[in-house]
């Protein structure tokens, strides 16, 4: 094969045989096609994209390029009931898998949730956890089945085995414009999840200013190819399509996300995260086979924070000590009277960003304190001069540059416009 007919056949809007898919994959992989070849093609996939078997092929291939986890013997000795996961497709104060994990473990289900850093205006889950003080997120393969045997929920980095293929190409598409395209944030998220080896997994599709998917149209389409790539590879997966035109809860940042995280499990927290983390256990309960769980009742008894200390420690960390706090804090406050009727995800993503709740480049450290934290949601009543925003960081110099994102961020009308009740985060 040639890198450059295989180019040729995506520019013209030809369909990849299985063949040029597997040679593709495989060579980039190695180091035999070149990143400006693999850049071209990922433009030329963005721009015609791929027919459902090129997309099944594709995520195949990427598996193909790394290994295989296997959780089956969990459930094979009886440890545990099943296996279920949750995948979030990127959001803007998006910890809700920081709760859900240890939630869905008290009912007996494995939560291996491998999981990422931030890149860009979207947390990481992995960033937030590292606020707190101890905890690691590297684990071999045999301590995360320990501890999925022992506790029943871990959060961890994939180790560099898996997907190696998504990997390089991620990294590649972040820096070439072809990160939001369909066929290709499909594969990658799928060739995860796959080679991951769960046997239920919930999509948490976003769909807003702050997703990677503007409008409910995309979302769905994006939805509906990762379910099907999941039902055909084996796993039961299903999808949830979520608002992310505003920010999830009050916090987002890191430290502050573990916070607000906290009180969601001391049976707390602001609604709509309580909302989704409650919507996204019953799915990932309902596809492991576990009937008449009531997720809610154990976020108020304290069952699901036993599980959350219990997997921090297992990890190093300590659940009892104070998190880090960011040096500098400024307000934002509201202009007018009125009723808030937009606050957009995308904006305050990229003021907690430039704060340094999230770095600029891969190898950047992120701030442990940094963050926005709201006063405010969409749907309530404010008054010129009250607090909106809290701005928070380290080094002072970065509040300009945070305000300048929020440019056009707030916005806020006489009256709250007829019948906008306040809107349930869950979509579909
Ligand atoms: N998350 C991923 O893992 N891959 C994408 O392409 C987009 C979001």
């Amino acid at each position: 094969f040639d890198a450059v007919d295989v180019i040729r056949t995506k520019r013209d809007g030809g369909s990849l045989s299985p063949a040029q898919i597997d040679w593709v994959v495989d060579a980039y992989t190695r180091g035999a096609v070149a990143e400006e070849q693999m850049s071209a093609l990922a433009m030329a996939v963005f721009l015609r994209g791929m027919d459902r078997a090129e997309i099944s092929r594709w995520t195949h291939a990427m598996i193909a390029s790394g290994e295989r986890l296997d959780f089956s013997p969990l459930v094979a000795s009886g440890a545990r009931r099943a296996t279920a996961d949750k995948h979030s497709t990127g959001g803007v104060g998006d910890k809700i898998t920081l709760p859900l994990a240890p939630l869905v473990a008290v009912f007996g289900v494995a939560v291996p949730q491998l999981s990422g850093r931030g890149l860009g205006h979207t947390g990481g889950t992995l960033d937030k956890l590292e606020a707190v003080p101890g905890w690691r997120a590297a684990l071999s393969n045999d301590e995360m089945l320990a501890q999925l045997r022992e506790v029943g929920a871990v959060i961890c980095a994939a180790g560099s085995g898996l997907a190696p293929a998504d990997k390089k190409l991620y990294a590649l598409r972040d820096v070439t414009g072809t990160v939001e395209s369909i066929p290709l944030i499909a594969s990658s998220i799928m060739s995860k999840k796959i080679a991951e080896g769960t046997q239920a997994l919930v999509l948490d599709v976003k769909v807003g200013s702050g997703a990677f998917m503007k409008d409910l149209g995309s979302a769905r389409q994006l939805a509906r190819t990762m379910v099907d790539l999941g039902t055909d590879a084996g796993v039961r997966t299903t999808a949830l399509l979520t608002d992310m035109s505003t920010p999830l809860g009050l916090a987002v940042g890191n430290a502050v996300e573990v916070e607000e995280s906290v009180e969601v499990l001391a049976g707390g927290g602001p609604a709509d995260v309580v909302e989704l983390t409650v919507a996204l256990a019953e799915e990932m309960l309902a596809a492991s086979g576990v009937p008449g769980a009531d997720p809610a009742a154990a976020l108020r008894d304290g069952r699901a924070m036993d599980v959350w200390r219990a997997m921090l420690r297992a990890q190093g960390g300590d659940p009892d000590a104070p998190l880090p706090r960011a040096r500098e804090t400024e307000t934002v406050t509201a202009a007018e009277d009125g009723v808030l009727t937009g606050l957009d995800a995308y904006r305050v993503g990229v003021a907690a960003w430039r704060l340094g709740a999230g770095r600029a480049r891969k190898e950047d450290a992120v701030q442990a304190g940094a963050g926005v934290v709201l006063h405010a949601k969409p749907g309530d009543a404010v008054r010129a001069g009250q607090p909106l925003l809290s701005l928070r960081t380290d080094t002072p110099e970065r509040f300009a540059r945070a305000r300048e994102a929020l440019e056009g961020a707030v916005v806020i009308e006489p009256a709250a416009p007829a019948g906008a009740a306040r809107r349930s985060v869950v979509l579909e």
